[in-house]
């Protein structure tokens, strides 16, 4: 009989992915902590959520005095677990949920800023478009990262943590067109984009994102 399927990412321990995000020759860690600081910085949002969080890369650079209320989602509890140890006491309004994007529906009232960082090579995009729809406010904004391809490097950068491997039966690049496009049929407009550079001189595309009024659609 078949083994039911679970998702890779429930076995990788929180160091193993952080230690591999945080190499000097991946650099990813800081790339997306420095794109998550920048867009608080930009978009000054009172509310939050991060959608796939990990362990809060970048909670760090969230000043409270402008973004009191803090949400994070990941589908690996354990993740979860660590992230509260170590921001509970920082960000007194934490609101943390494990569950799956796609599927899952989270108690949570909608934010100013949703970020999406290397979530969409994981799930199915119009799933998770669909989802955020309901977690912005009006006027919000999403903000998405996700990996341009390479000829040099592999899609996952070889490295000592060889657990992270195993990401590379589910992980599916998504192109920056292909995502506009799919975030267009659901009512999001693109704001923004640019291409960013990490230390092993990976690429990233980072989109910003609004919803549009139905005015707005009728005039793209
Ligand atoms: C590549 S990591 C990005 C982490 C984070 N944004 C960072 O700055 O390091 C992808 C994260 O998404 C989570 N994830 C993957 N699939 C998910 C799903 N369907 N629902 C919720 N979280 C998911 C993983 O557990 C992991 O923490």
């Amino acid at each position: 009989m078949l083994g039911v399927m679970t998702n890779p990412w429930l076995d990788i321990p929180l160091a193993d992915y952080e230690g591999h995000m945080a190499l000097p020759n991946v650099g990813q860690a800081q790339l997306l902590s420095d794109v998550f600081a920048g867009a608080l910085g930009k978009y000054a949002p009172r509310s939050v959520a991060m959608l796939g969080c990990a362990g809060g890369n970048g909670f760090e650079r969230i000043s409270t005095k402008t973004t009191e209320r803090v949400v994070g989602v990941d589908l690996n509890p354990h993740f979860i677990q660590q992230l509260r140890a170590r921001f509970a006491s920082r960000i007194p309004r934490l609101e943390l949920f494990v569950g799956d994007v796609q599927t899952d529906g989270f108690a949570f009232a909608p934010v100013e800023l949703v970020f999406a960082g290397l979530l969409f090579e994981y799930v199915d995009a119009d799933a998770v478009l669909a989802k955020i729809r309901s977690m912005l406010c009006p006027g919000g904004t999403l903000l998405t990262v996700v990996q341009l391809p390479s000829a040099t490097i592999a899609e996952i950068t070889p490295s000592p943590f060889v657990c992270l491997g195993a990401l590379s039966s589910v992980m599916r690049l998504v192109p920056p067109e292909a995502l506009r496009q799919r975030a267009a049929a659901q009512g999001f407009g693109e704001t923004e984009a640019q291409t960013v550079k990490a230390a092993d001189s990976k690429e990233f595309r980072v989109q910003a994102f609004r919803l549009m009024t139905s005015k707005q659609k009728q005039a793209v």
